[in-house]
C-alpha cells in the first residue's frame, strides 16, 4: 500500500514508518520542516511539506494514498490552553483526512489512548473517557470511527500511557524530563497506581496490522505491559539518573496531574487474539535501563 502518515518523525511515527517500509509498503509523510523531511527521506519515505493546520496538504496526501495513519499531535502539555489548542488542531486535521477518504473503503488508522475503568484493566470494548483534559481527543477518534458507515475502513489504535524507545517517551519520559530539571524524580499519587506501556516498535507493528486488516469502526489496545506501578518506574529512573525519588503534588504535572495519579491498567487480550499481535521488544522497566545521567 502507499500510505500517508502524519507524525512520522515522532517516537511512534518513526517506528511506524520503518515497520511499513520493512513490510513492503511505501510511505509519504507530512513534514513541517526541512529537518523532518530529511528524517523521512533517510528512513526511505518521501515527504509532503506542511503542518497539520495545512488542510490542503492533508487532503492531497490522503487522496493520493491507499491508506492514512494519523499520529501528529502538538507536544506542549504545559497548560490547559496549550493542550486545548493542540486538541482542536488535531481534530480539524483528522476530520479533513477522514473526509478525503469517504466512499473509498481505504483504511484510516488514528491514534487514541487506552481508557481507565475503576477496579479492572480496561478492554477494547470500553468507551473512551467523556471527561478530563483529553476528552476532546476522544470525540475526534469517535468521529473517525463513525466514518466506517461512510465507506472508510477507520480504526483506532489505543496507546498506553508510555510508548517507549531506548527508555524515552510517554508519561515515563515526562517523569524523566521533569527529574532532569528538578534534580529529583517526582511522582504524583501514592506510587501504587499502575500505567500500562508498550515499546514503540511493538506499537508500530499494531498500526501496520490495523492498516492491513482491521475492520471499520474497530479499536485496538497496543498494550504490552498491563500496568507498572509508578513508584517502580520512578525507582528505575532515579537509579539510572543518580537522583532521589519523592512523591510530589499532582499539579506538578499541569493538566495531566489528575491522569498521572490514576490507576489505569489495560488489557490487550482481544487485540492479540484477533489481529495476531505479539509484542517482542523490551518491557518499560527493562527499556528504562537504557537511560543515561
Ligand atoms: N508516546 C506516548 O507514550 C503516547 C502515548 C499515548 C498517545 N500518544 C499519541 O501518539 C501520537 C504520536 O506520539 P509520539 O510520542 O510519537 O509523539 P512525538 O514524539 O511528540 O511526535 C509528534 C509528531 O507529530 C508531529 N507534529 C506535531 N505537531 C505538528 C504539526 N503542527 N504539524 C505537523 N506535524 C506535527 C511531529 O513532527 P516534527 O518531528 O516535525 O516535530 C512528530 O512527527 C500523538 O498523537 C500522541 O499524543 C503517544
Amino acid at each position: 500500500m502507499h500510505v500517508f502518515v502524519t507524525g512520522g518523525t515522532g517516537t511512534i511515527g518513526t517506528a511506524v514508518v520503518a515497520e511499513l517500509i520493512d513490510h513492503g509498503h511505501t510511505v509519504v509523510g507530512l513534514a513541517r520542516s526541512e529537518r523532518s523531511a530529511r528524517a523521512l527521506e533517510s528512513a526511505g519515505a518521501t515527504s509532503i511539506p506542511g503542518d497539520i493546520s495545512d488542510l490542503e496538504a492533508l487532503r492531497a496526501g490522503a487522496s493520493e494514498a491507499d491508506g492514512v495513519i494519523s499520529l501528529a499531535f502538538g507536544s506542549d502539555y504545559s497548560t490547559a490552553d496549550a493542550l486545548e489548542a493542540s486538541i482542536a488542531q488535531e481534530s480539524l486535521a483528522m476530520s479533513t483526512l477522514g473526509a478525503a477518504l469517504i466512499d473509498t473503503d481505504k483504511p484510516f488508522v488514528v491514534v487514541s489512548g487506552t481508557p481507565w475503568i475503576p477496579s479492572r484493566p480496561s478492554v477494547e470494548s470500553d468507551p473512551l473517557p467523556a471527561e478530563g483534559p483529553a476528552a476532546g481527543r476522544a470525540l475526534s477518534v469517535e468521529a473517525a470511527l463513525a466514518l466506517s458507515s461512510r465507506g472508510v475502513r477507520s480504526s483506532a489504535v489505543r496507546m498506553p500511557r508510555t510508548v517507549h524507545e531506548e527508555g524515552q517517551g510517554g508519561f515515563a519520559g515526562l517523569l524523566t524530563d521533569a527529574a532532569r530539571t528538578a534534580g529529583v524524580v517526582g511522582y504524583p499519587g501514592d506510587g501504587t497506581q499502575r500505567w500500562p506501556a508498550v515499546h514503540a516498535r511493538d506499537a508500530a507493528a499494531l498500526f501496520r496490522l490495523a492498516l492491513e486488516k482491521a475492520p471499520g469502526g474497530s479499536s485496538w489496545h497496543a498494550v504490552a505491559d498491563e500496568g507498572d506501578a509508578v513508584a517502580d518506574i520512578a525507582a528505575v529512573i532515579g537509579r539510572r539518573l543518580g537522583l532521589p525519588v519523592a512523591q510530589v503534588p499532582d499539579d506538578t504535572f499541569g493538566p495531566f496531574g489528575v491522569i498521572f495519579a490514576t490507576d489505569q491498567p489495560s488489557s490487550s487480550a482481544h487485540t492479540r487474539a484477533a489481529l495476531g499481535w505479539t509484542p517482542q521488544h523490551p518491557s518499560l522497566l527493562a527499556d528504562l535501563e537504557n537511560l543515561r545521567p
